[in-house]
């Protein structure tokens, strides 16, 4: 009898250990102890034995059916586990793949300088004002107190356009307004403000220029930031305190050197340029003060000056109760000097190896930036 169960029991675990699936494991189990299951069947047998024998048969088909369960279980594990892995290699994603790679851009230095001096002068209280790059002879030249042969005009190599189509709008009636040009410098901005609006005006003007000229520091079209301040009582103490702030925060150098040199400009008067100290010790060319007064020498950064009555009585403003200053300054020359970029031309020839040496990234964006 016990032979019997023995070889039961080994046929039993044979066919767990041989279902490959949840259902042959299920079918094992029900061929052993469903109802009409092997052991099942055993087990009814039990009530025609002599009580002793019925004992030990008892005993003996417990354990098996124990062992059987047993067994039925670890497999059921063993093949749910199977089952997941094999869910797991078919789902899973190759990490080891090279990525493909991301475009990145990178902001242009001269994006980056106005964004800068925007943020600086906001700071002030400036805000900025734009206007148009095609112009005429009047915003760029007569009201700004050009006179009409003056050699100021030919220093400009000003490219001309074909002139507008008499009758159209203009408020010149000389014939100035249809003079059509690129402007040449963003002191046109000027105009248009003090025309329209009432001081006191505190703008600065970012913009595009233009004038036919083209070597290692010069461009066809270039980028300058304009200034004006209008109102009663701002004097020449004012533009000085103003600038030499600004040359001191956008150089990152507090105790910068800074001089202003007499000069002349038609809009302004009087006039002066606006240099700042470097130290050219050693070869090099460091903007700051010098350790010995022998390799301190100055950059020209800026042109300033008060605005001249006639530019006042031009634009409708009465010069005997207004007064201002105003500056104007070529951004990619300070561009330039402060991240020491040595040729102007490079800065348009679009070529990626100097964007992404000298660009920025988008988080190295000043924040003070408002009115943009
Ligand atoms: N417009 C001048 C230029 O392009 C720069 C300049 C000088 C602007 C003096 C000003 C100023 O507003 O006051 O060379």
């Amino acid at each position: 009898m016990t032979a019997d169960l023995n070889a039961l029991k080994t046929d039993i675990l044979h066919s767990i250990s041989a279902a490959n699936d949840i259902g042959q494991l299920e079918e094992t189990r029900v061929a052993a102890l469903g109802k009409k299951g092997r052991v099942t069947a055993l087990m009814s047998t039990l009530g025609a034995l002599t009580p002793d024998a019925k004992k030990e048969m008892g005993q003996a088909l417990n354990i098996l059916k124990t062992e059987i369960s047993a067994a039925l279980d670890a497999r059921a594990a063993l093949l749910k586990d199977q089952a997941l892995q094999v869910r797991i290699a078919a789902e899973s994603v190759d990490i080891t793949l090279t990525p493909r790679p991301q475009p990145q851009g990178s902001i242009h230095p001269i994006s980056q300088s106005m964004a800068e001096m925007m943020a600086i002068f906001a700071d002030m209280g400036f805000s900025v004002a734009e206007g148009p790059e095609i112009e005429d002879d009047f915003h760029n030249f007569t009201a700004l107190n050009f006179p009409p042969a003056h050699p100021a005009r030919a220093m400009h190599d000003t490219f001309y356009l074909p002139d507008a189509p008499p009758g159209e709008a203009g408020n010149n009636k000389s014939g100035e307004d249809r003079k059509r040009l690129l402007r040449t410098h963003t002191s046109t901005v000027q105009v248009h403000v003090m025309q329209n609006r009432k001081p006191p005006i505190r703008v600065i003007v970012p913009g595009r220029t233009f004038r036919s000229d083209y070597d290692q520091t010069h461009t066809p079209m270039f980028h300058q930031m304009e200034g004006l301040v209008i109102d009663k009582a701002t004097h020449m103490g004012h533009l000085k305190g103003c600038l030499i702030e600004f040359c001191k925060r956008f150089f990152e150098v507090d105790d910068l050197p800074t001089r202003l040199r007499p000069s002349f400009f038609p809009f302004t008067e009087p006039s002066a340029e606006m240099d700042i100290g470097c130290d050219r010790s050693n070869g090099g060319l460091k903007i700051g003060r010098a350790t010995d007064s022998l390799s301190q020498s100055w950059l020209e950064v800026l042109g300033c000056g008060m605005v001249h009555p006639n530019v006042l009585k031009n634009c409708g403003l009465d010069p005997e109760e207004y007064q201002g200053f105003a500056f104007g300054m070529g951004v990619e020359r300070m561009t330039m000097l402060k991240y020491g970029i040595p040729d102007l031309r490079t800065f348009f020839e679009s070529d990626l190896r100097w964007l992404r040496h000298y660009g920025f990234g988008v988080l190295d964006q000043p924040t003070a930036v408002t009115a943009v």
